[in-house]
């Protein structure tokens, strides 16, 4: 048996058949199974019981930076914590990411799940991303465009069947600092460094959002759901203070964390589950809590906000059972 317990952030005890840490892209050699589940840090998920096979988890760590013309070109291990590599190029002047700061997670899961923060999302910066595939045993590379970032997705969560193990990402980060000012709270203020910017986003995550470490949590368990033009008047129309933010498209993005929050669940518990205090859109682990509880808790919610607003809530986490990932449906 291996124990999950460290590899996710809810903190929950849960274990697979097995387990790897892989520290070096040629480890992966020596894994003749496909049948596996990839793991960083596990900061994003939800294990809704044991697993039953293999866990890799990518521990790859390596960081290289060349000085080129008009930008830095960083090449990262995926088993790399992304926000060590943020403290690290904010240091040496090298901005782009500061926005990321203190998001949990390593720089293989960056990718597959496109994370964002503060009006900036890594897929921007990302040019390649190396994979091993673990069914054909070969390396394989993604452009930018063959990456098909979106929100809060990419090709590699598409297309899960095909086992890539993310071993590193190159980055190209755009000489001089032009920060990202378009979020509340960092908006209309200057900030002379990328550091300074990075401080700044740190304070506010740490106002909003439970550190992982103190207690259990995956960030935002659901997303930001879109809606078309019609069905955000008429939700406007009942709810005159409805936070949204137009799209391209003429459909707007609505806040979950509002929603949530309006269909009077934030701040409960329930069993050792409850939704943070301060972000109603984060479920955390309260102690010891078994993942059923979560589960339960996560139903409830949607459940409410479905009752309240006519919407369906989708999961921003990625869940799953014993043979792997499962939809929201399966669960
Ligand atoms: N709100 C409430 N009550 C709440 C929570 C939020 O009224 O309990 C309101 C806020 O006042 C605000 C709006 O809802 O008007 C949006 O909330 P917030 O600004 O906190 O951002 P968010 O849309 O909930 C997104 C990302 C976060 C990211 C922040 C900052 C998603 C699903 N979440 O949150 O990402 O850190 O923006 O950019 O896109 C994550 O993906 O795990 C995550 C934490």
């Amino acid at each position: 048996m291996f124990d999950l317990t460290p590899y996710n952030t809810f903190g929950l005890q849960v274990s697979s058949t097995a387990g790897y840490v892989i520290s070096s892209k040629s480890d992966l050699r020596h894994i003749t199974d496909a049948d596996v589940l990839i793991l960083g840090q596990g900061s994003d998920i939800l294990l809704t019981e044991d697993i039953e096979g293999m866990v890799l988890i990518d521990n790859i760590k390596f960081c290289e930076i060349s000085d080129e013309d008009d930008c830095y070109v960083v090449k990262v291990g995926g088993g790399n914590i992304l926000d060590e590599l943020i403290a690290k190029l904010v240091d040496l002047g090298i901005s782009g990411l500061e926005n990321l700061s203190a998001i949990p997670g390593t720089m293989g899961a960056a990718p597959v799940q496109n994370i964002g923060a503060y009006g900036v999302e890594i897929g921007k910066y990302i040019e390649d991303v190396e994979c091993f595939n673990l069914i054909s045993r070969e390396v394989e590379h993604f452009s930018h465009e063959q990456c098909q970032f979106g929100y809060r997705t990419s090709y590699f969560k598409e297309h899960k069947e095909h086992k890539l193990f993310i071993m590193e990402v190159t980055l190209k980060l755009p000489k001089g600092f032009h920060p990202v000012l378009s979020y509340q709270g960092i908006r209309e203020q200057e900030f002379a460094s990328p550091k300074a910017l990075r401080s700044k986003v740190v304070e506010l995550r740490k106002q909003k959002l439970p550190d992982p470490k103190e207690i259990g949590n995956a960030g935002s368990f659901f997303k930001n759901p879109t809606v078309d033009a019609q069905t955000y008047q008429k939700l406007k129309a009942r709810f005159p203070d409805l936070p949204a933010y137009p799209n391209a498209e003429g459909s707007y993005k609505l806040a979950a964390g509002w929603l949530i929050d309006r269909a009077g669940c934030r701040g409960i518990t329930h069993g050792k589950a409850g939704t943070w205090e301060q972000q109603a859109l984060v479920l955390v682990n309260r102690g010891g809590a078994k993942p059923h509880e979560i589960v339960a808790l996560a139903r409830y919610v949607r459940a409410e906000v479905q009752h309240m607003f006519d919407l369906a809530l989708e999961p921003e986490v990625r869940i799953f059972g014993s043979h792997g990932e499962i939809s929201w449906e399966q669960l």
